[in-house]
């Protein structure tokens, strides 16, 4: 038995809640500020990737029960990835086929192996963290609110099971050079996402506070080896 036996459970959990619980109303409809519905877009390609290189990466790391754990994980982003086009629709609006972000992403990503895909990985868990918060609360409209609250959900539980996998696994100059990669991808997301952040009540600024906090806290847990990252108790509040 892996410390991931209990992470396949919730894994197993969350698709059986998902599966009772069914979707959101979209038949309700919403309306989304052109600059927001450009940003929603852009986070709906980065969560559709099939997540098919990540799977044969923890595959070949030799921990079948990560590997499972690794599946149900990349199913959820898939779900996020159906709500968001879902929620995109009931706007009116339509999916996008590519963005360059996502495809420096991806890029970046493939040529990794399994431990500095995670470290990316991470990082645009801890970005997503603060985008759909803003999302949740800065939208006046209950469709987006929900689809965004949902997501953000499993977001939380995404980022302490990521850490546990690299937990005591990365010395500290490494984490040096994860910060620089934390503020190029911020910097990005900042840039580009700054008319719908605005559009959601937020700045740029205070966004990136936000962002810096939630991977502050996950980097010190991926050091500190009493924490528990076992599911139940989100490294971040
Ligand atoms: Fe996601
Ligand atoms: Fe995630």
């Amino acid at each position: 038995m892996t410390e991931f036996t209990e992470w396949v459970r919730n894994f197993e959990d969350e698709a059986r809640r998902r599966r009772e619980t069914g979707d959101p109303d979209f038949a309700r409809g919403t309306a989304l500020p052109p600059a927001v519905v450009a940003s929603v877009q852009r986070f709906q390609v980065g969560e559709a990737g099939d997540g098919a290189n990540l799977i044969a990466k923890a595959s070949r790391a030799g921990d079948d029960v990560y590997a499972a754990a690794v599946r149900m994980f990349v199913a959820e982003e898939q779900n996020h990835a159906r709500l968001l086009a879902l929620l995109l629709r009931s706007a009116g609006a339509r999916t996008i086929d590519s963005h360059w972000s996502d495809a420096v992403f991806v890029r970046l990503r493939r040529a990794l192996g399994l431990r500095l895909e995670l470290m990316v990985l991470l990082i645009a868990e801890v970005v997503a963290l603060g985008y759909y918060r803003v999302l949740r609360d800065g939208s006046r409209d209950p469709l987006v609110s929900e689809v965004a609250g949902r997501i953000l959900a499993d977001e939380r539980r995404h980022v302490p099971f990521h850490c546990l996998r690299l937990r005591g696994e990365l010395p500290r100059p490494v984490h040096a050079v994860w910060w620089v990669l934390l503020a190029g991808a911020l910097a990005a997301v900042c840039w580009d996402h700054g008319p719908a952040l605005r559009a959601l009540g937020t700045t740029r600024r205070d966004f990136a506070v936000e962002v810096v906090g939630q991977f502050r806290s996950a980097l010190a847990s991926t050091r500190d080896l009493t924490e528990s990252l076992l599911p139940g108790r989100p490294v971040t509040p």
